[in-house]
């Protein structure tokens, strides 16, 4: 490892003090923010990939990807109230464990921010399709505009995913010209889906069968490193569902009281969110079922596989839960609830929309920091003269955001945006832990309890839902960590703005061009 090129922890936190803070964020705003980053495409969409990998499995898979993410929450949330500052945890990795690493997660980080936004575009094109189109306008929209050809060997007539190359684009726009989300919008699109989610509930619960839960792991619980299947692979996957949480630890320093309110906001929303997710999955597979469909050797077809797609099209599996692309407004309708599963529906298509706002602007964000810092070239963190945002960074984005949406299924854009969240998750516990030993006397806003325990935990549960995502996705963080690394020595090793002993933080730049954090608060 190499600790070189750390950033002097007192200059980060001296830019940051000069930072006027009109924000007082208590308890119940913070758990609101974080509900509105957190529900979107995982639950409405990704139930259906997480049943083919684990069945009625997928409840537990549900719970272990949320208790995975509460230790992680609780380790985030000391480092942000510590070191409050734009970047996440880019910034935290550079102050601790120097550029290079610093370098790594940035890099990773890409893959949650900017992939995750490709995923939740993919899923919002499931609803936009089946909902607006099919249901309210009759409208079929040919196959090879509808999804991208599946990257497992290819699908039937898909080429194209157009709604999804257009809703990340027009979020791409509307960053660009400088719009944003404030609280209040943020509360209501987080009361429609939590009354999308609790309808569901009311509607499917009272209905389900024992006998659907049977066989209750059809895939086991262990698919076998790499498989992507069983109840812990499908928690690698339905991880995503989650991610979005540490949005809420980012607002850390601008909460009345952070010790209190900081993790009753994390664990509230994540708590909140895991109890939701359980129910829904019950619902729907108490209802409707949700057994995989099984390949010849009796492990089930990969999600989002061009065999699954295969199977789908036939007749006698066609209305499975897992064959859905709009999971939740499926079950609805197949149990006699046409009208609220279109409502349900028109739900996902309002408010999926601001889950891709969010990631897309912690995104360009940190490119932001990291162009500031020269690690990237400074032209990226052009500001517009009249928008004041960083449209270069945004655009650019945004078209790699489409691009990928465009072509890729969300399953899978899921696994990847998981790996590279649990690669930045597993930094921050190590950076926490680090800071403790060398800065045990710095003051802490929020101490994350018990962290010799709640530390390691993370760090292993990270570790452990990366080496439980199927083969495809996990390899992608290597190869996707080797070209960064092969752009730092070519490009940032040497145009560093600390290697060249310049040390300075924009913090007052980046304030101006992001005065809030969409869904937070009003803008200043
Ligand atoms: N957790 C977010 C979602 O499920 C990213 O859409």
């Amino acid at each position: 490892m190499k600790f070189e090129r750390v950033k002097p922890l007192d200059a980060i936190l001296a830019t940051a003090e000069k930072k006027s803070l009109h924000r007082s964020l208590g308890a119940l705003q913070l758990t609101l923010f974080g509900i509105g980053c957190v529900i979107g495409t995982g639950i409405f969409v990704l139930t259906s990939a997480g049943a083919q990998k684990a069945g009625p499995g997928l409840m537990l898979a549900f719970a272990i990807a949320g208790l995975i993410c509460v230790v992680a929450a609780l380790c985030y949330a000391e480092i942000a109230a510590m070191i409050p500052v734009a970047g996440s945890a880019y910034t935290y990795t550079y102050s601790v464990m120097g550029e290079l690493l610093a370098w790594t997660v940035g890099w990773a980080l890409v893959l949650e921010y900017a992939v995750a936004a490709s995923a939740v575009s993919v899923g919002w094109s499931g609803y936009f399709t089946g909902t607006i189109l099919n249901q309210f306008l009759g409208i079929q929209l040919p196959a090879f505009l509808a999804a991208g050809p599946l990257a497992l060997g290819g699908a039937p007539g898909g080429f194209i995913n157009l709604p999804a190359v257009v809703i990340a684009l027009l979020i791409t726009w509307l960053l660009m010209i400088g719009t944003t989300e404030s609280a209040r919008v943020n509360a209501v699109l987080v009361a429609i889906k939590v009354t999308a989610l609790t309808a569901f509930i009311i509607l499917t619960l009272p209905r389900a069968e024992a006998e659907m839960f049977n066989p209750f792991l059809p895939a086991g619980v262990f698919g076998g490193l790499g498989s992507g299947v069983g109840a812990v692979g499908a928690a690698a996957t339905i991880f995503f569902a989650y991610v979005g949480f540490d949005a809420v630890s980012t607002a850390a320093e601008e909460t009345r009281d952070p010790q209190k309110n900081v993790p009753i906001g994390l664990i509230g929303s994540l708590l909140f969110c895991t109890v939701f997710y359980i129910l829904v999955a019950a619902g729907a597979i108490g209802t409707i079922g949700g057994q995989p469909i099984m390949g010849p050797n009796g492990i089930p077809f990969p999600a989002g596989s061009a065999e699954l797609a295969r199977q789908c099209a036939m007749p006698e599996y066609a209305e499975m839960l897992v064959c859905s692309n709009e999971a939740l407004a499926h079950v609805l309708r197949q149990i006699g609830f046409s009208g609220i599963g279109n409502m349900l529906g028109i739900a996902a298509f309002v408010a999926l929309p601001s889950v891709i706002l969010i990631l897309l602007f912690g995104q360009t964000r940190i490119f932001f920091v990291m162009s500031r810092d020269g690690l990237l070239p400074e032209g990226l963190s052009k500001i517009h003269p009249k928008w004041k945002t960083p449209y270069v960074v945004t655009a650019i984005t945004g078209g790699v955001v489409a691009f990928a949406a465009a072509f890729l299924p969300v399953g899978q854009l899921a696994d990847i945006a998981n790996a590279g969240t649990l690669y930045a998750f597993f930094m921050v516990a190590i950076a926490v832990m680090m800071l403790r030993k060398t800065e045990p006397n710095r003051p802490r806003k929020f101490k994350t309890p018990a962290l010799w325990l709640v530390g390691p935990l993370t760090i292993a549960g990270c570790l452990f839902l990366f080496l439980n995502l199927p083969f495809e996705a996990m390899i992608v963080l290597p190869a996707w960590g080797a070209i960064g690394m092969v752009i730092y020595y070519l490009y940032g090793y040497r145009k560093s703005h600390l290697g060249r002993g310049i040390v300075e933080v924009h913090e007052s730049e980046i304030d101006e061009i992001a005065p809030h954090i969409p869904g937070v608060d009003e803008p200043r």
